[in-house]
């Protein structure tokens, strides 16, 4: 399947959005822009790309969607740039460009340049119409649906926000041509999660997709986004159902801050396939989840990421960070865990020898 071209249809849920939501369109943009765009008036467009993807993705948007009056809002890439900083500098150039109330904001880039220019376009003058063009393949399964938009603020990883859906989100994996191969690869571990929360058979499919730009690329965004979909449209705030995403998240953050503490920071991704290991041991012993499940997820795993250099010193800090995580409740460290493909359990807790054994269980299992 090549070109398909699908439309995911994503219910309102929140309060200033049109009552009949919103679609994602995954296929060819040129076809799907004509669709959407068509007799829509606007004031006047403003795109916001990130350094790389005002050169490597902004000339194939053009193109693609014919647009040639607009204006460009380019910000430094990276996390370390989704802050205060980027917002004051993008609200500053929209009024400088007199967006108003009745201007479309397109956001044209990762997850930093969708949930930061999101962010601005749902807050600047009480907010306006913005649509999501995510170019990395982990904006494209994970970010793109969900509503959430915001920014880091101080310690705080996506600190300050809102919730907020977009007007449409198109997704063209022309785009993912030239992303860096260990981005493509990072954002397996959200579609391996996806398929472990989706089904048995969608769990199974991915164990033997390797990412690529291949032909199943967008067979595979698509079915991973349905999966989110799922767990979204049930609980759009996050209160019960959706923590089901969190899945290899608890280890996975601690792993990831410790990295980026040690001044030697990884990919999202590299960390939450670590904690998706870890996570599915403890499914193994809490909530009995099949250990062919576990065994055959990890050599899935290996054939994408490499081992990270986990050592039993970083315990204690990796346990210190898990105490921190803002899912905790009660002062529990609290986990999503796995009873069978398809088969979340969400709130539970695990004693802290269980998840210095799942931290073992790593090293001895896949880190060699
Ligand atoms: N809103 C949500 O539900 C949600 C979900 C997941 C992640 N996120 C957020 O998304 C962010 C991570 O997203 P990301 O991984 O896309 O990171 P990113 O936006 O930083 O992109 C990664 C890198 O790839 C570059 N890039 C983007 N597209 C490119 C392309 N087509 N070709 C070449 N280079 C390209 C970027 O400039 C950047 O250097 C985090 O801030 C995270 O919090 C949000
Ligand atoms: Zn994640």
């Amino acid at each position: 399947m090549a070109d398909i071209f699908e439309h995911i249809k994503i219910a309102p849920h929140f309060g200033n959005t049109h009552p009949d939501g919103y679609t994602v369109y995954a296929g060819p943009l040129s076809d799907s822009w004509a669709k959407w765009h068509g007799s829509r008036q606007y004031s006047g467009i403003v795109i916001i790309c990130d350094e790389n993807t005002a050169s490597c993705c902004l000339p194939i948007f053009l193109t693609k969607t014919g647009i040639d009056a607009f204006s460009l809002i380019v910000t430094k890439s990276g996390e370390q740039n989704k802050n205060l900083q980027s917002c004051q500098q993008i609200w500053t150039e929209m009024l400088n460009i007199c967006a108003d109330r009745k201007s479309l904001c397109i956001n044209l880039g990762g997850g930093v340049v969708g949930d930061m220019g999101g962010f601005c376009a749902a807050t600047f003058k009480r907010g306006f119409d913005f649509v999501q063009v995510p170019t990395t393949l982990l904006a494209q399964v994970d970010a793109s649906v969900g509503g959430k938009l915001g920014i880091d603020f101080e310690t705080l990883k996506n600190g300050v926000g809102v919730f907020q859906n977009p007007e449409a989100v198109f997704i063209d994996t022309v785009f993912l041509r030239t992303l860096p191969e260990r981005e493509l690869r990072s954002a397996y571990a959200e579609m391996f999660k996806h398929a472990l929360i989706g089904s048995e058979q969608e769990w199974a499919t991915m164990c033997h997709w390797v990412p690529a730009v291949d032909a199943q690329l967008l067979s595979r965004i698509t079915a991973s986004l349905r999966i989110k979909k799922v767990y979204f449209d049930k609980d759009p705030f996050e209160r019960n159902v959706r923590k089901s995403l969190n899945l290899g998240h608890t280890i996975g953050h601690a792993v990831e801050s410790h990295f980026l503490e040690m001044g030697q920071p990884i990919l999202h991704g590299e960390a939450i396939a670590a904690g998706l290991v870890c996570e599915l041991y403890l499914s193994v012993i809490d909530c009995g989840l099949p250990s062919e499940i576990l065994e055959k997820s990890i050599q899935a795993l290996k054939g994408v990421f490499s081992p990270l250099p986990i050592s039993e010193g970083m315990f204690i800090n990796l346990l210190n960070l898990m105490q921190q995580d803002k899912k905790n409740e009660n002062g529990q460290i609290n986990f999503t865990l796995l009873e069978k493909p398809g088969k979340p359990k969400i709130n539970r807790t695990v004693d802290s020898a269980l998840i210095i054994s799942s931290l073992k269980f790593y090293i001895k299992n896949y880190a060699n």
